[in-house]
């Protein structure tokens, strides 16, 4: 009953279906019983309210092997210390089933390639049948409701179980993927690494924008329209994060080494996201110099916007270097706060952006909710100790800002943007000559 397995259930409900739905976590379980969502992810408290009905929650695998046949596996897949997904989880829950041949697994775990298949060799009972699952945190409920394909992967014997899985996704459209279990287990891997792998491209192409006065978003609306490219996943930034995209890169990377082949490609993609997020330093460091002493207000925690989800947060790497240069780091998130409060005991909570602002030497725009475009830099000029704001992810009015007196920091776009003023540094075409 993580975001997979709860918006899996609920939308199961809502279309009609009786779902049983079983977490270890007796706390999730008791609020779900009631009606509350454990997470924060937009539409689900308003399924669990109208398909209360349909919806069973327990803690007791017993019960769900008395009510049901298709086994939806939604557990977590972290990763291990080497990189690999550590499966235990899912071998928990395979432990559990009985070997009489009626029931199906259905994975919607991301799990590595040739998981399924060691899962039925020591499972050979079980009709196992690979459908990973591709929601958005934050659109979950639409994504889940509305998809652009849905997988379906199954070897010789569990015809039935993917021809009933089939079934259950028809009616929500989208093209039909009948493929063989490794198949499907790399499609979704292979998927979550080429979105990586353009977030790095774009975070790269925005570092040589600002050393040769070009401007990234320009870049990458010129390079989008283009059909081949796509516009999508294009955003410069701090880097990508969250409970997917690292795990799931490095789980490849790891994969591909395990069979002696070096990913090459993916070590790269890796690099260049985890150093995207230590330039947001250079750029404090630009304008207030050494950093100890000063205090920065980050805002937006979670690792993107409309979700809790705190897991690979770009904050988290942010806080330990700023604390690492001796500043005092606050903090802000309009849903992010207990979990926030857990990952960062040392970074000041604040229960807004504005008293996170407040005697801030420069502001961080870390994750882009929409509150923070409406927030007034004109009467925040005179609460915090200096004017500066970096925006991590182009989000913010730049115009705007240099208006109410701040120095605008963005991701790649050395002249300041289109609405932007003259760049703060000069382009290194303009330094060589
Ligand atoms: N979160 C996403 O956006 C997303 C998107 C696509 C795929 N995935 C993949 O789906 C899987 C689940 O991700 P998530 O974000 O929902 O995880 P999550 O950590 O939010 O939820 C996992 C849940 O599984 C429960 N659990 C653990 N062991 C269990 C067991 N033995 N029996 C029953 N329940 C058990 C946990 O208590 C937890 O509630 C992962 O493999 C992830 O990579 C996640």
């Amino acid at each position: 009953m993580g975001w997979v397995g709860l918006v899996t259930a609920t939308c199961f409900a809502e279309m009609g279906h009786p779902v049983i739905a079983m977490d270890i976590d007796a706390q999730k379980i008791r609020s779900l019983s009631r009606g509350r969502a454990p997470i924060h992810e937009p539409g689900i408290e308003k399924l669990l309210e109208r398909d209360a009905e349909r919806l069973t929650f327990t803690t007791e695998m017993e019960d769900v092997l008395e009510s049901a046949r298709l086994l939806f596996c939604c557990v977590d897949t972290p990763p291990t210390y080497s990189g690999d997904a550590d499966l235990s989880r899912v071998q928990a829950v395979v432990s559990q089933l009985p070997s009489d041949g009626e029931y199906a697994l259905v994975m919607k775990s991301t799990v590595p390639s040739g998981t399924g298949r060691a899962i039925r060799r020591d499972a050979p009972d079980i009709a196992y049948v690979s459908c990973p699952e591709f929601l958005k945190e934050g659109t979950a409920v639409q994504d889940f409701l509305h998809p652009d394909r849905v997988v379906i992967g199954a070897d010789a014997g569990a015809d039935w179980a993917a021809d009933e899985v089939e079934a259950l996704y028809r009616p929500l459209g989208g093209e039909m993927v009948r493929t063989d279990v490794a198949s499907a287990e790399m499609i979704k891997l292979a998927a979550n690494a080429f979105l990586a792998t353009k977030i790095s491209f774009i975070n790269e192409i925005a570092n040589v924008c600002e050393e040769v006065g070009a401007d990234v978003t320009e870049v990458a609306r010129g390079m989008g329209l283009d059909r081949r490219i796509g516009p999508s996943f294009l955003r410069a930034g701090v880097g990508y994060g969250g409970s997917c995209f690292p795990k799931d890169v490095s789980a490849l990377k790891q994969l591909a080494g395990n069979t002696g082949y070096h990913f090459q490609l993916l070590t790269a993609v890796i690099e260049v996201n985890e150093l995207q997020k230590r330039r947001i330093i250079g750029k404090l460091q630009k304008h207030l110099g050494p950093l100890a002493g000063k205090t920065i207000a980050l805002l937006g925690l979670a690792f993107k916007p409309d979700t809790d989800d705190m897991r690979e947060a770009s904050s988290l790497v942010l806080a330990a270097r700023l604390q690492g240069e001796g500043a005092k780091v606050r903090g802000y998130d309009p849903v992010a706060g207990e979990a926030a409060a857990k990952l960062l005991p040392t970074v000041e909570l604040t229960g807004s952006a504005e008293e996170a602002l407040d005697g801030a030497d420069a502001a961080v725009l870390v994750t882009e909710w929409s509150e923070f475009a409406e927030l007034e830099w004109s009467s925040l000029r005179d609460r915090m100790a200096k004017r500066v704001v970096v925006d991590g992810r182009n989000f913010l009015d730049a115009a705007a800002l240099r208006e109410a007196g701040f120095a605008y920091e963005g991701i790649g776009l050395a002249n300041g943007g289109r609405n932007g003023e003259a760049a703060a540094t000069e382009p290194a075409e303009a330094r060589l000559s």
